[in-house]
């Protein structure tokens, strides 16, 4: 199968990525730093630069590539638009939609793809976290549109799988120490007992890349975090 994963060069796309290729599947990954995808060209069948934000670009990207048969949108603008209501900048809050939601539903204009859509959103969509509410905002939008989208898009499956907190690059905003206290005191709050993994979110896309009878689901990847 011809997969290409948005985002694929770091975290939960690589770890995707690499689960995939083992797989036998060909992955082409995405991204825009150039040291990122040299590190990952090796590992996966191509890693290409394209800026998930830059429409012409990812016009240009889908028309090169062609035909595919499944999609993995894995990227966002990272930490940006994190902090209490009265005190996120709003162009953090569009920043958080121009690179996450409306990037996504972009791509899933342009990609000219037969068998699935998978999106990584976050549980901050159904969580009620102090400081979260740009990420609550853009992954609720992200989590409401699977649904219509598969209704839309059928035979197309769509879905989506919804990360807790997970070990990746994506935390590199906070110190070391800083960072280790949050993941131990966020799995110590969990059934899980643990933060997640790249890989344990790689499962997840996997499965749904594979379940023909799965569509319009979004798939809690979270430790137990939004039941606990
Ligand atoms: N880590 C968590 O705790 C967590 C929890 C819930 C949900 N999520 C979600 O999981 C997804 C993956 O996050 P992650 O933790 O794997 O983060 P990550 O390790 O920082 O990886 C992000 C990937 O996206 C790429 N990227 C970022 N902006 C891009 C753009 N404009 N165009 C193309 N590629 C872009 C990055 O490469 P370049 O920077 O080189 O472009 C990188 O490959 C995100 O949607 C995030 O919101 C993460």
């Amino acid at each position: 199968m011809r997969i290409v994963i948005m985002g694929g060069t770091s975290g939960i796309g690589l770890a995707a990525a690499n689960r995939l290729t083992a797989a036998g599947h060909e992955v082409t990954v995405t991204g825009r730093d150039p040291e990122k995808l040299a590190r990952v060209k090796e590992l996966v069948h191509a890693a290409e630069s394209v800026d998930g934000t830059d429409e012409e670009q990812v016009r240009a990207f889908f028309d090169r590539i062609g035909d595919i048969d499944h999609l993995v949108l894995a990227f966002s603008p990272g930490a940006r638009g994190i902090g209490p209501i009265r005190d996120i900048d709003l162009a953090d809050l569009r920043a958080g939609f121009d690179g996450k939601l409306f990037a996504y539903l972009h791509a899933i204009q342009r990609a000219r793809v037969s068998g699935s859509i998978t999106m990584v959103s976050a549980s901050s969509a159904r969580a009620a976290l102090p400081g979260t509410v740009t990420f609550a905002a853009v992954n609720g939008a992200i989590e409401r549109v699977v649904s219509p989208l598969a209704a839309e898009l059928a035979p197309i499956r769509v879905n989506a799988v919804s990360p807790g907190v997970v070990d990746t690059p994506w935390w590199a905003f906070l110190p070391p120490d800083q960072r280790a206290a949050q993941f131990t005191s966020a799995g110590q709050q969990i059934p899980a007992g643990r933060v997640g993994t790249g890989a344990d979110v790689a499962a997840a896309i996997a499965y749904l890349v594979d379940a023909d009878y799965v569509t319009g689901s979004i798939l809690p990847v979270d430790g137990g975090f939004t039941v606990a």
